[in-house]
């Protein structure tokens, strides 16, 4: 089945560190600014990305936006029939606004992020939830006209999803600034078809700090994903930016 051309584009440290330690998010601009680009840089970056590719999804993982420092807010028990609710949910009066440009996406495999935030009026959230979720979540989104898609038992299914968001709104390329664990597991179940890497002249270390990507050791039989280069671009202040093509 048909799925969407999937881009990465993510800033680093030399030594491939998206964050500066374990929950901790470069949502926090002051460690954004110091070490992995500035505000301006991050959206100079950003910009020449959708200007390439013109994208119809704007997608990240959950840990972006929700850390295990979070407290989980209680929802209201669920006391309808639960079936109904794992369902795929695409409010008509979200999906056909007539100014709808896009969507900002969310990986939120255990039902994490519960903040009601519903995007922008012309780019609203959806929600890739698995299996996994409580009823009352699922309740949540419904009850706050928040859309989702459900695939996959314990985890999302990656692939799945990607394909009835293809199928289902017409997506052809989604934009993903995905941190290390959700673009490992991208890239390894062969749905990530470019990466740009902005690095900047910092080294972070950490055994735990998040890194590019993160997934289960290769196998011995397993070997290497082959990029292929499309471009590098040097700029005078120490940092680079470099485009790869994944050649599966
Ligand atoms: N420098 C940058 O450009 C940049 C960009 C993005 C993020 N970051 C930083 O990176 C950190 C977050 O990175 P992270 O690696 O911890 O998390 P992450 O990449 O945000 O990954 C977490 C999300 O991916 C899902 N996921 C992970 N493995 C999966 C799999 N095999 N199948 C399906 N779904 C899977 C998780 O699902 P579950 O909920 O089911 O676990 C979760 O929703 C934060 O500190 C953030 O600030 C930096």
């Amino acid at each position: 089945m048909k799925r969407p051309y999937v881009i990465l584009g993510v800033s680093a440290s030399i030594d491939g560190r998206i964050s500066l330690g374990p929950n901790r998010t470069i949502m926090d601009m002051d460690e954004r600014d110091s070490v992995l680009g500035t505000k301006e840089e991050w959206k100079t970056f950003t910009n020449s990305l959708e200007d390439i590719h013109n994208p119809d999804v704007w997608m990240e993982g959950s840990n972006m936006l929700v850390n295990d420092r979070h407290e989980l807010k209680d929802l209201e028990p669920y006391q309808g029939d639960e079936d109904t609710l794992y369902d795929d949910f695409l409010p008509e009066e979200v999906v056909s606004k007539n100014e709808l440009k896009g969507w900002l996406a969310v990986v939120d495999g255990k039902g994490r992020l519960r903040s009601g935030f519903k995007g922008e009026e012309d780019k609203p959230i959806i929600h890739l939830v698995s299996h996994n979720v409580k009823p009352e979540y699922l309740a949540f989104l419904r009850d706050n006209k928040i859309p989702y898609f459900i695939a996959g038992d314990d985890r999302v299914d990656l692939k799945k999803v990607l394909e009835k968001m293809a199928d289902k709104l017409n997506v052809e390329k989604i934009l993903t600034s995905s941190g290390g664990k959700l673009s490992g597991a991208l890239l390894k179940d062969g749905l990530l078809d470019e990466i740009n890497i902005r690095f900047n002249p910092v080294v972070i270390g950490g055994f735990e700090t998040p890194s590019l990507f993160t997934s289960p050791d290769l196998e011995e039989d397993e070997w290497p994903t082959k990029l292929k280069h499309v471009m590098t671009k040097i700029e005078p202040n120490g940092k680079f930016l470099v485009r790869y093509k994944v050649q599966y």
